[in-house]
């Protein structure tokens, strides 16, 4: 076994609690002082000793919570082996377990009555409640309809399902019999599901009649139809009915309803033994190339991250209803929603609907109708209310809330304020949670009654992670307070991705390589002087609009399948709501003929739309005589990202561009744009 032992001399700064600056206090519904509310779970005195353990002594600190947390049907012996630079990471050796049974089974033993989802739908007043008792049932009867299709161990099953109790049931479902999920978020185009699908060689794909969001209607299926054109290796498609629509689109043969498949089905069938280290699911994510990554998590170091980060980041006890309002298509849903809550056993929401619908009040509705104790969303949604006004949040009692989340971008400290002031009425704590797809779960945060809060600041590194900043250029470490950086972790932790589906290599490139030995996150960060971590965003050719993590490679190269593009090149520009925006530069063939620019504006728009999803609009296209390139004709998108900063003064050395005067025309067409 191998963990860089040379380098753990030298530790990060140690924290230190007293008189920080900038630091609020411990609020009053985490601190302990309220009698009738729960103690929290991790103490202010506690954090640094456990930290600390987590590192220096993590074979046994992960041993007891894996025994603690988890239920083994056969107990593991290697607790950790294999490093970043062999990417060869392997957790709980020896151990069988199974991930439905750890998230279902054994809450539904222990009280078949306790609610395990409350689904919130699109409609107000249409919730409804599942025991995990019926819980069980339903993940049985749909993992025992998936076998009778053939599914076995290792199978890919891809699920393309909008906020429905049975994307949490399919996901589980898949789990219980040892298939692989992909879900793929429906927010994603036919083109971008045929490309997933392809890649991943499903057999099965599980969608629904329609789905509902915000009032209006998507037609899941149809997308899905339209998708499977180009994928023959697609057997059997299980519809469920969400709208009970007329005329849905139906192939013979291929496809089936789902209630109907269920009822042949026994209420219950057995779990089937996993190892440690069978992948449980692939999520893909985008990456600086145009090509997604199918992100591979395996089975028991994912699920016991996903439940310790529920219970020791959220600060969950007994009784406690958690509301995450993510997407079960992406990453914080598969930890937030499903695994992290289900495995802990406590009570989790699904949340169909937007925060706008019907009016600006929704969450908080939801919030008081259900009693949330906790409460996690994206800083986009928080400005989104902010902007709406405080008079929708004013008359709610929000009195049941101890802890308020935050992911997947920086959180600008106005938005943390309003959050704080006008949803925690200053009495709740604010995890700001830094973490990303391949992490699993929470890797940096702080803790409701142990760490004091930064406004801006992710605050503290979770057991067993060990940031560390380094020199974007040298690759050298930085050990000074106030450090500024490339932003990667030393050591592996139990729920770091293990591989990128079918490209081993990539995968080592991407994380591995980067900076070798470490784990390389893709962000920058700074590190303060009281050892607080704040995160500066991306420094590849990621952007992140509304918490959506887009690759530009993937958007430009939407654009270029336009007839009328030369070239196109996406930068992300600062957006007060969505956190970035995507503004795309184009140069279009000289002898292109259009009939105005307005209708290839639309155009374009709906090519980027039908090639990914709505979610990639484009906030700004500008068509341009030319981009800003080298001699050798890379393009130059520093340049770009400058102007739409409002930083075009300066734009520094231009002599790699190969022709400086077409900075001043791109400064003028980008001021045109946004006037
Ligand atoms: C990227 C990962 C993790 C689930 C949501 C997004 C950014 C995430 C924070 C935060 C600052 C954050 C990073 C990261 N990010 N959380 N609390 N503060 N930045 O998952 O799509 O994999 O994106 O989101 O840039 O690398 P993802």
């Amino acid at each position: 076994m191998r963990v860089n032992l040379g380098q753990n001399a030298q530790l990060a700064p140690p924290l230190r609690t007293k008189n920080m600056e900038g630091a609020v206090d411990i609020p009053a519904r985490v601190n302990g002082s309220n009698d009738s509310l729960p103690k929290p779970h991790i103490k202010p005195d506690e954090y640094a000793a456990m930290h600390k353990r987590s590192l220096e002594q993590s074979d046994e600190f992960w041993r007891e919570t894996a025994n603690k947390m988890l239920a083994w049907d056969v107990p593991f012996k290697t607790v950790q082996h294999g490093s970043f630079d062999e990417g060869n990471i392997a957790y709980f050796l020896e151990g069988h377990l199974n991930a439905s049974y750890n998230a279902v089974d054994r809450w539904a033993i222990r009280d078949p009555n306790q609610i395990a989802i409350i689904w919130e739908a699109d409609e107000p007043g249409e919730d409804t409640k599942i025991t995990y008792g019926e819980l069980l049932r339903r993940v049985c009867q749909v993992a025992g309809t998936l076998r009778s299709l053939g599914v076995k161990k290792g199978d890919l099953v891809i699920i393309y399902l909008p906020m429905i109790p049975e994307a949490a049931i399919a996901m589980l479902a898949c789990a219980r019999i040892g298939a692989v999920h992909s879900v793929v978020f429906a927010g994603f185009s036919a083109d971008s599901l045929r490309d997933r699908v392809q890649d991943s060689s499903a057999r099965v794909v599980i969608t629904s009649d329609e789905g509902k969001r915000g009032g209006r209607t998507i037609a899941a299926k149809s997308i899905v139809d339209a998708a499977l054109k180009e994928c023959p290796g697609v057997e059997h498609v299980l519809v469920v009915k969400r709208t009970g629509a007329e005329d849905v689109p139906w192939v013979s043969g291929r496809d089936m309803w789902l209630e109907e498949k269920m009822k042949e089905q026994r209420a219950y069938i057995p779990p089937v033994l996993m190892s440690s280290e069978d992948p449980l699911f692939v999520l893909y994510t985008s990456g600086s190339t145009g090509r997604p990554k199918g992100i591979v998590h395996t089975t028991a170091g994912y699920i016991l991250c996903a439940a310790l980060t529920v219970k020791d980041v959220f600060d969950v006890h007994a009784g406690d209803k958690f509301g995450c309002m993510a997407d079960i298509g992406w990453i914080t849903g598969h930890t937030y929603i499903v695994y992290g809550p289900l495995v802990l056993g406590t009570t989790t929401l699904i949340f169909e609907s937007t925060p706008m619908y019907p009016n600006p009040s929704r969450y908080w509705d939801v919030v008081d109708k259900h009693g949330l104790t906790q409460f996690y969303t994206a800083p986009t949604s928080i400005r989104l209310l902010r902007r709406m006004g405080t008079e929708h949040v004013a008359s709610y009692k929000l009195d049941t809330l101890r802890v308020l989340g935050t992911v997947g971008e920086p959180i600008n400290p106005e938005a943390w304020q309003w959050y704080n002031d006008n949803v925690g009425r200053g009495q709740c704590a604010i995890v700001d949670t830094y973490w990303m797809t391949e992490g699993g779960a929470h890797m940096i945060t702080s803790l409701p009654g142990a760490i004091r809060a930064k406004p801006g600041s992710a605050t503290v590194p979770f057991w067993g992670i060990e940031p560390v900043i380094l020199d974007p250029h040298t690759g050298k470490e930085l050990h000074d307070a106030d450090a500024e950086g490339a932003l990667v972790i030393r050591k592996p932790w139990p729920s770091v991705a293990r591989t990128i589906m079918h490209d081993q290599a990539r995968f080592m490139d991407t994380y591995m390589r980067a900076y070798p030995g470490y784990f390389f996150t893709g962000d920058s960060a700074a590190r303060d002087k009281d050892g607080y971590i704040w995160i500066k965003g991306r420094v590849d050719d990621v952007i992140n609009v509304s918490g959506h993590r887009l690759s530009t490679a993937e958007i430009e190269s939407a654009l270029g399948g336009h007839p009328g593009v030369a070239e196109a090149a996406v930068v992300g520009a600062p957006d007060e709501v969505t956190g970035q925006s995507i503004t795309a530069f184009l140069a279009l063939k000289p002898d292109y003929v259009y009939e105005s620019g307005e209708a290839l504006v639309k155009e374009l728009t709906i090519q980027v739309r039908r090639a990914i999803g709505p979610f990639a609009t484009p906030k700004r296209i500008i068509c341009v005589e030319d981009l800003p390139k080298t001699r050798s004709g890379k393009i130059v998108r520093r340049v770009l990202r400058k102007i739409v900063c409002n930083e075009a003064d300066q734009l520094g050395d231009l002599s790699s561009v190969s022709d400086p005067s077409i900075v001043d025309h791109l400064k003028e067409k980008y001021a045109e744009a946004t006037k």
